[in-house]
């Protein structure tokens, strides 16, 4: 069994984000997206790993996915997800897969979907049943069988959609070959995987279980961060002076946390100063970030983002690598904000 992660699309929904770095490298609870893909393929026994990566996304996946033992193929364009399937052919071979989309958070792995995978079945998906399926693959089963599938329909014929995580036979690889592009000028799998059913081939679909989260919008980052966050194991490596920790704490090697109260779930990443500050539930503060004079919460704070003398407190707020917020003389009478194309401002 092989497994086949995408990190190829452009991410436009999670812009200005997704301007300078792709959607899986993102970190959430202190790890890039794609790091729980590939450790959810490991536990699940699936050792050769390949990532589909476009010209854009090469350089900071590699990056993120440092000392990871996997094989990267390259596809010029994000012209749909089968096609990035047809792209890796020569990496898949002969062997069945597991496809598995790179922005996509599973709370429990993904071995019930291997598992499922038997003698005579030519493919599994994970399905989640959900209020509004429009945005998503929706699936009609017959038992346990899946007898049709749909992309994106505006009119749902269920409230089962497709989460991203697919087991394939390599039979798809003769669909995938013959398929023509969709409405929206991709080469989707959901076609693929009709033309399966089509050919009297056996799809089943199989619900997740546990919370499921596809990180296509800001909201979901914020709420992948909050979830993940609730499973950490506290533990504290770095140095933290005359401060209060409470709650789920993880403060990492090399972070400082100086006359400061961190309230958990948190992250506190390597190198990173928390001083004189708040730091509330649900936040991460990225690697050699620094919040300053401060209060942040329910967060997401990338590697060496800054937030310094702001006395307005700070909350469902991201902020991208580097990024800054500060206020001059700590009253925050008016504010200065230099923003790249697509940022949002909320003033509450
Ligand atoms: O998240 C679940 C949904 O994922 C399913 O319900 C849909 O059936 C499925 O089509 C897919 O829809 P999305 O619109 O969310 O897919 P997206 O374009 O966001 O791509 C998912 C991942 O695949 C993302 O990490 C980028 C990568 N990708 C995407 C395209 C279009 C590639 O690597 N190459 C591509 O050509």
């Amino acid at each position: 069994m092989k497994g086949l992660i995408l990190a190829a699309g452009r991410g436009t929904r999670l812009r200005p984000l997704t301007h300078t770095r792709p959607k899986p490298a993102i970190r959430v609870a202190g790890r890039p997206i794609i790091h729980y893909a590939v450790e959810n393929l490991l536990e699940a026994g699936v050792r050769e790993i390949g990532v589909v990566v476009s010209p854009e996304t090469e350089r900071d996946l590699k990056v993120a996915l440092e000392g990871y033992p996997v094989r990267y193929v390259l596809q010029e364009e994000p012209q749909g997800l089968a096609h990035a399937v047809d792209v890796a052919r020569d990496f898949l071979g002969e062997s069945p897969f597991v496809l598995y989309l790179g922005d996509n958070l599973f709370q429990k792995g993904i071995r019930r979907f291997l598992e499922a995978f038997k003698p005579g079945v030519s493919a599994v998906i994970a399905l989640v049943r959900v209020e509004d399926p429009r945005q998503f693959g929706v699936a009609v089963l017959e038992g346990n069988r899946v007898v049709r599938l749909l992309e994106k329909p505006k009119d749902p014929p269920s409230d089962l959609a497709v989460a991203g995580v697919y087991v394939f036979s390599p039979e798809v690889l003769e669909v995938v070959r013959g398929l023509k592009p969709s409405a929206r000028g991709e080469y989707e799998i959901t076609d693929a995987i009709q033309g399966l059913i089509d050919r009297g081939k056996t799809v089943v679909g199989v619900e997740v279980e546990g919370w499921w989260k596809d990180t296509g919008r800001h909201q979901d980052l914020l709420d992948a961060n909050r979830l993940l966050l609730e499973e950490l194991t506290p533990k504290v490596e770095g140095d933290v002076v005359e401060s209060q920790l409470t709650g789920r704490v993880v403060v990492e090697k090399g972070a400082k946390v100086v006359r400061s109260t961190v309230i958990g779930p948190a992250h506190i990443g390597a190198g990173a100063v928390v001083e004189e500050a708040f730091v509330g539930p649900f936040t991460s503060v990225g690697p050699r970030a620094r919040v300053v004079r401060s209060e942040v919460e329910y967060s997401l704070l990338e590697e060496e983002a800054v937030v310094e003398e702001v006395r307005l407190r700070l909350q469902e707020c991201i902020l991208g690598v580097r990024a800054e917020v500060k206020s001059r003389d700590g009253l925050p009478r008016a504010h200065r904000l230099i923003l790249g194309d697509l940022s949002q401002v909320e003033l509450a």
